[in-house]
């Protein structure tokens, strides 16, 4: 298994990742072709994929606000899972991060998703219960 950058022509099999493994997006909103496109190009190390004889077969972006470190959209399709790709993917975007000079790595999981919980927790992340996420959306498709 080699986990590596992705080429702007490998979005849409990031996005098949992503469906196969049941992971909620915004197709229309932050996930559509157009801003993963200019997401990449303006950050060309962050979007990485773990390929298994070359498909790709799990997929993580890593954003950094200045601040925090962040891990998102992180699948793995489900032939592939109880391999430790999950967690590999997960140490290849904090070493990003730590090259950046972040030391704070953050994720968001959905109340019901149990499994990323477990799956972070036991990559070492502290879960917050006093912490609401607050969101504003200036764009409705956002
Ligand atoms: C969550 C997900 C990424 C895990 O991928 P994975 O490659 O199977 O995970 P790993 O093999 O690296 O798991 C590492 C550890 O995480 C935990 N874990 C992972 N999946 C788990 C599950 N289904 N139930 C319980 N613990 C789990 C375990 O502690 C596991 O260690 P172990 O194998 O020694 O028990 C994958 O199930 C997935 O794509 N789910 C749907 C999308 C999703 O929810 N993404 C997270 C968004 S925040």
């Amino acid at each position: 298994m080699r986990i590596r950058p992705l080429k702007a022509t490998e979005l849409h099999a990031m996005r098949s990742v992503w469906e196969r493994a049941g992971l909620p997006y915004r197709p229309r909103g932050r996930d559509s072709m157009q801003n993963l496109r200019k997401q990449l190009k303006e950050n060309p190390e962050c979007f990485l994929g773990a390929f298994k004889s070359g498909q790709m077969v799990g997929a993580v972006i890593v954003s950094d606000d200045g601040r925090k470190g962040w891990v998102n959209r992180l699948a793995v399709v489900p032939q592939a899972r109880g391999h430790g790709i999950a967690k590999r993917l997960i140490a290849e975007a904090e070493r990003i991060l730590r090259r950046r000079g972040r030391r704070l790595h953050c994720v968001l999981i959905e109340s019901y998703n149990k499994d990323s919980m477990e799956l972070f927790e036991d990559a070492g992340y502290t879960r917050e219960d006093d912490i609401l996420y607050f969101t504003k959306r200036e764009l409705k498709s956002y």
